[in-house]
Parts: C-alpha cells; structure tokens; sequence
C-alpha cells in the first residue's frame, strides 16, 4: 500500500473514528436525538476538511495498480468518510443532484469502475474484508453498540459463508452420495451460529443507540450525479447461494432475478463470481425431488432428503430472526416514533419504510417456504419431500 493510502487508512481508523463518536454524543444529548443539523458544525468541519486533504493527495496519485486489497480499502475509506458527510448532513442525495464533495467522487468513481464494484462502501468493507491492525479495525465511532452490531453482523456473515461453503460442496459429490452427511452436518452447525448470533444482538444490541448513533452511516448518498443505496448486511453472495442450492428461491424467479441483479455491485468481486456459478446449478430440492419416486425406499435418500430437511428448518430459522427479531425490533418499532420528516433516508435501500418492510417479509416466507399464494414458493415441494420419507 502506497504511503498516501496508507496516510488516509490511518486518519480513518483514528480521528475520523474520534470524531464521528464525539458528535454522535452531542446528537445523542439532544431532545430531538434525529435532529443533527446546526450540531457540532466545527467538529463536521474539521471532519470534511482533513478528509478531503487525503482524498486530494490520492486522486492526484492515480489508480496505481497495488492490487486488489490496497484499491478495496482506499474505496471503504473513501466510502465510509462520504457515508459520514451524508450522516452528518453535509451532503443529502434528496437536496442535490450531484455530490458536493467532487473529489472524493472522483476517487470512488475511478477505484470502483476498475474493480468492477459500486462507487461506495459496501458491508464488505466493514465486514469480510476489514483487516484489523492490532486488533483496530476499521469502524464509523468506537460506541459499545457499533462493534457489537458490526462484529455479530460479521460473524453472522462468516457463518452463512460456511453454510454456503459446505451446501456448494456437495453440487460436487452429488445428492445421493454417503459422504454428503459431513457437508450437510457442517451447514447445519453454521446455521445454528447464525441462530447464537442473532440472538445475541436481539438480546444486547441497544435500540436507541443503534437506530440514533449507528444506522444512520448506511443511509444512502450521491457519488458524482448518481445516488446509490445504503449498505446493508445482504451484499454477500453467501445468503443467496444458500437461496438457490437449497432452491428455496430461484434465479428464473422474476422478483428474486431482480434482487439478485440488484446487489450483484454491491457484492466484492470474488462474491459476484460465486453468486454467478450458482445460478447455473440445479438445486439439491430438484435433485432429491426427481429422485424421489424411485429410490425414496432407499437408505441413502432417507438420510440425505432428511438432512436436507433440517438444513432448510435452520435456515428458516434464520431468516424469521432477522426480520421479526432484528428488522422489527431495531428498525420498525423505532421509526414508528419519528415524524414523517425524519423518516426519509431510514432504510438502506432507499424504498419507503412500509415497502421495504413487505419486500423483506416476501423473502422471509420464500426462506420459510410459508403457504403463500401471492409468492413463487417451494411449500408444496417441501411437502412433498416429507411425504417421501
Ligand atoms: C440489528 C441487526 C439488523 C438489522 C436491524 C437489519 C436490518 C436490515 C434491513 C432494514 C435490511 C433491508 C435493507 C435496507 O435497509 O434497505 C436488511 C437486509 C439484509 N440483512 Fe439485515 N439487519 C440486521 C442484521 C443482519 C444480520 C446479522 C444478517 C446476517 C448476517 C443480516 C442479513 C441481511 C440480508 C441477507 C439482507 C438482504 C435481504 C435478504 O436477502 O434478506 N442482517 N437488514
């Protein structure tokens, strides 16, 4: 890495983190804790300023070509510093048609076009691929509820990586071989972290100071003219290959298609390429299902359409925790206290909350496979399946 990047990587893992949380407090003291504009002006101040002299220095420099992981972390530095000017309320996508902050445009244009990535911070980059420096990595503030939230996202995250790992494995050995009980007992095990993971932050995660000090970094903002939608801890492929190898959802399903062509950017590279070969597979549900009616007498198809089975009880699990444990919980019950004004920018997504809130449950109840007429669902193929055993 470059002594430029190297410079900015340093300003953001220190004062910009100082900073950012000595004005989260100032916000959090206030009566009205959403109002945050005319608050600590010389602080954002100097916050823009500093940034920006950084920023400068490695736009003059050029794209220099040190790989991928120094350009993937000089994008999140330069995201997460446009992701804070938005949250302060010096930039809003809603009051400009373009970014006030040309340079720092400029910088994520060109690092996220020859990457092959969108223009701004993604989750990656607080997430998967946030290299801790002696135990520092790299954050908004240094509030008790960022790291927790951050750090049970991400082990949340690793684990339905190994999930994903584990079910694409057996694409390889095939549905109906003995050896496939390891890599279904792995999935399972990374689905019952995820289950541990999720009720820790049910249980610890702080309401207000989660929706208050630490959600509003992931609202949306413009790089150049464009505005791009917030991070959120859904841009990784391993979700959706879970999605797909279960069959729970499916890439020639219109809504999920949509989805999975929405993210894909937003994803890094590596994850786009996984995401790709995925949804050329056929799914483990229609492999046992056309095995079905021939060999469900076997010992083999007992075992594995059982696992499977469990497999997919986990992974619903999974999914109704994250939306009537975490999405109600730290999301929609809080903003049901806001004023209509202070609503705008709530979600990541950019979607108006209500909207947002049904699309989320549509991909709950596809996960659940729910007997739902409205959706494309594999409720009767489940059962099915059951049946057989
Ligand atoms: C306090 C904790 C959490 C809250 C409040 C929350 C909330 C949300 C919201 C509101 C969205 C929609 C994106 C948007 O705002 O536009 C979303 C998407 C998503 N989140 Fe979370 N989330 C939390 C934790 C997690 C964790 C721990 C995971 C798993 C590692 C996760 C996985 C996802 C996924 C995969 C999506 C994309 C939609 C989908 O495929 O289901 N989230 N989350």
């Amino acid at each position: 890495m470059g002594s430029n990047a190297q410079a900015f990587e340093q300003w953001i893992r220190t004062s910009f983190v100082q900073m950012n949380t000595e004005l989260e407090d100032l916000y959090f003291a206030r009566p009205d804790r959403a109002q945050v504009i005319g608050c600590g002006d010389s602080i954002k101040a100097a916050l823009r300023d500093e940034g920006h002299g950084f920023v400068v220095a490695l736009l003059a420099e050029g794209n220099t070509g040190e790989g991928f992981d120094s350009a993937y972390g000089v994008l999140g530095s330069v995201g997460l510093y446009l992701g804070a000017l938005r949250r302060h309320e010096l930039s809003n996508p809603a009051r400009e048609q373009r970014s006030p902050f040309a340079e720092a445009s400029s910088l994520a244009l060109h690092v996220g076009a020859s990457l092959g990535v969108a223009p701004r911070f993604a989750t990656a980059h607080l997430a998967t691929y946030n290299k801790a420096q002696a135990g520092i990595r790299k954050s908004f503030t240094s509030l008790r509820d960022e790291f927790l939230f951050i750090d049970e996202n991400t082990r949340g995250i690793l684990s339905l990586q190994c999930a994903a790992d584990a079910l694409a494995r057996i694409v390889h050995i095939g549905v109906s071989s003995p050896v496939a009980d390891v890599l279904f007992d792995a999935a399972k095990q990374a689905l019952r972290d995820v289950v541990r993971f999720n009720g820790r932050l049910m249980l610890e995660l702080d309401v207000e100071r989660f929706f208050y000090s630490v959600r509003p970094y992931y609202k949306p903002y413009r790089v150049g003219r464009q505005e791009y939608r917030g991070a959120n801890a859904g841009d990784f492929s391993g979700i959706n290959e879970i999605d797909l190898l279960l069959g729970l959802c499916r890439a020639n399903d219109p809504y999920y298609a949509q989805l999975l062509v929405d993210k894909m950017l937003f994803m890094p590279p590596a994850d786009q390429a996984r995401l790709r070969d995925c949804m050329t597979r056929t799914s483990l549900l229609d492999e046992l299902l056309a095995l079905a009616e021939q060999y469900h007498r076997t010992d083999w198809f007992q075992r594995n359409a059982r696992a499977y089975l469990e497999v997919c009880e986990l992974f619903g699990q999974t999914a109704a925790q994250h939306h009537d444990g975490l999405v109600r919980r730290f999301i929609e019950a809080p903003a049901a206290a806001l004023g209509p004004g202070d609503l705008s920018g709530i979600t990541a997504s950019g979607p108006p909350l209500p909207v947002l809130l049904r699309s989320l449950e549509v991909l709950r109840d596809m996960r659940l496979a729910v007997d739902r007429p409205d959706i494309s669902n594999r409720h009767a193929d489940l059962d099915r399946l059951r049946r057989a055993l």
